[in-house]
């Protein structure tokens, strides 16, 4: 696997951080390429927790290369504490890498980020709140602050007059908010600058070097295809592309250097926030995935929504990332459901069936989902190491998915432990 993407399919927190771990020990590099601290990526190693919100999920192996780059979002002061809290257990980061064209997360950022949210009532998307949008707007308004502006405190103070010079009418007069002012905001970052200045450097170039020097790398997404602010259910997404064309722009590579696309989703469907989700649960199967799957958010602890896996919005990740592979986690959550169902199809408002995931809102908002059921099992999966260890109903429930989507499973995740995982490269042949 010399370059491969790895991505969420689903509405994140589909078990990314354990899947780039177990890959990563095979890995030479491990890249993130978008989003910020908004994800949170969890890694059970040795009985130890780890929850990485920015820092990549290849940092547990010494040696390894892990880049930040230049498509993520960075809070200088999220990533100082997650940097000591990693140092303070005994963690090396002496591979981390932090693109200078990364952009930074401003305190501004995350005021606006929650007045925009109290501003839009019950029309909330329901973000973390951690200042994601805002600092991706800043970007595109070509009046951001990148990591490299660290490096030169005058550009930095500049840079910062200029962008609130805006920030503050807006703060003050919409939102009743104090001023910032640029002098005492640099300051601060300064004293992160002082922190983060050993690991910012020209993360592309590391990457390319890597390649041609035939290193295996992987490339980690945060969140997931139905976040995808192109793709996903707008406007109840994230502010950039989980998809995995986006490994290329956010690292700096171009597209004929990625050989692999592995998804990762679910064996069910879990969602944080706002927006629609067709084949939601509000009943006891629903609590029973919550209350077996531990299903409450690793940034924010919020409750995650639950429903069945849906096979619609599944096939439509596969085709808008080109997945080579699919990893099917926490499979061992539905162990003693009596019947386990899939979403084969929508019926929209006027009856008609949907087999290709609707690319208007408004058919979306509509549909409810076409189920197929399957007899459930009840052995417990958490000691199943091979395909042959599951039960023969399991592994026809992911034979069906596999068939489905028309992308072989190559790995089924068995519980939250590092090798609690099936590695099965092509259950289909
Ligand atoms: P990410 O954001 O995609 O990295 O996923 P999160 O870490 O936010 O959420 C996934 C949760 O499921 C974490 O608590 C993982 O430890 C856990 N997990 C991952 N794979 C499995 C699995 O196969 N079985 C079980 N029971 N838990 C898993
Ligand atoms: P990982 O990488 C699940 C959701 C938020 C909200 C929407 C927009 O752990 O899978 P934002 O703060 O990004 O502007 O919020 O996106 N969201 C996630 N949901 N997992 C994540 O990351 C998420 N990151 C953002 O709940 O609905
Ligand atoms: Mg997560």
């Amino acid at each position: 696997m010399p370059a491969t993407v790895v991505i969420g399919a689903q509405w994140g927190d589909e078990g990314k951080g354990k899947v780039v771990d177990l890959l990563a020990e095979r890995s030479d590099v491990v890249a993130r390429y978008q989003g910020g601290n908004n994800a949170g990526h969890t890694i059970v190693a040795d009985e130890q927790v780890y929850k990485l919100h920015l820092v990549p999920s290849g940092i547990l192996y010494p040696g390894t290369i892990c880049v930040i780059g230049n498509g993520t979002v960075v809070d200088p002061g999220a990533l100082v504490t997650e940097i000591d809290g990693l140092e303070e257990r005994g963690v090396s980061l002496d591979g981390l890498k932090l693109s200078g064209n990364a952009h930074l997360i401003m305190p501004y950022h995350v005021m606006l980020d929650g007045a925009a949210e109290m501003r839009l009532g019950r029309f909330s998307i329901g973000t973390t709140r951690r200042g994601i949008g805002p600092c991706y707007e800043d970007k595109a308004a070509r009046v951001g602050i990148r990591a490299q502006d660290l490096l030169d405190p005058k550009i930095l103070v500049r840079k910062l007059e200029v962008a609130l010079e805006a920030k503050n009418e807006i703060l003050e007069k919409l939102w009743g908010m104090p001023r910032l002012e640029p002098e005492r905001v640099a300051e601060d970052q300064l004293r992160y600058a002082e922190r983060l200045r050993p690991f910012i450097d020209d993360t592309a170039l590391i990457i390319d070097e890597a390649l041609r020097d035939g290193k295996r790398v992987l490339f980690e997404g945060a969140q997931g295809t139905m976040l995808d602010i192109d793709h996903g259910t707008y406007p109840f997404v994230t502010s950039s592309n989980p998809t995995a064309g986006a490994a290329c722009t956010g690292t700096g590579i171009g597209p004929t250097r990625i050989d692999r696309v592995l998804g990762v989703t679910k064996a069910y469907v879990t969602r944080v926030g706002e927006g629609p989700f067709p084949t939601e649960l509000d009943d006891d199967d629903g609590r029973r995935m919550l209350e077996r799957g531990n299903e409450f958010g690793t940034t924010t602890g919020r409750q995650r929504r639950c429903g069945w896996l849906d096979l619609v919005a599944l096939r439509y990740a596969a085709r808008l990332s080109g997945m080579t592979g699919l990893a099917l986690t926490k499979l061992d959550v539905l162990s003693g459901f009596e019947r386990v169902k899939l979403c084969v199809a929508y019926r929209d408002r006027d009856g008609n069936r949907l087999t290709v995931f609707p690319y208007h809102q408004t058919v979306f908002h509509g549909c409810t989902p076409e189920y197929e059921e399957l007899p459930g099992w009840h052995e417990d999966l958490s000691d199943c190491r091979e395909l042959d260890d599951l039960p023969p109903r399991a592994r026809a429930y992911v034979e069906r998915i596999s068939e489905a989507v028309e992308v072989p499973i190559t790995l089924i995740g068995t519980g939250q432990g590092r090798h609690q995982v099936i590695d099965v490269v092509d259950v289909t042949g």
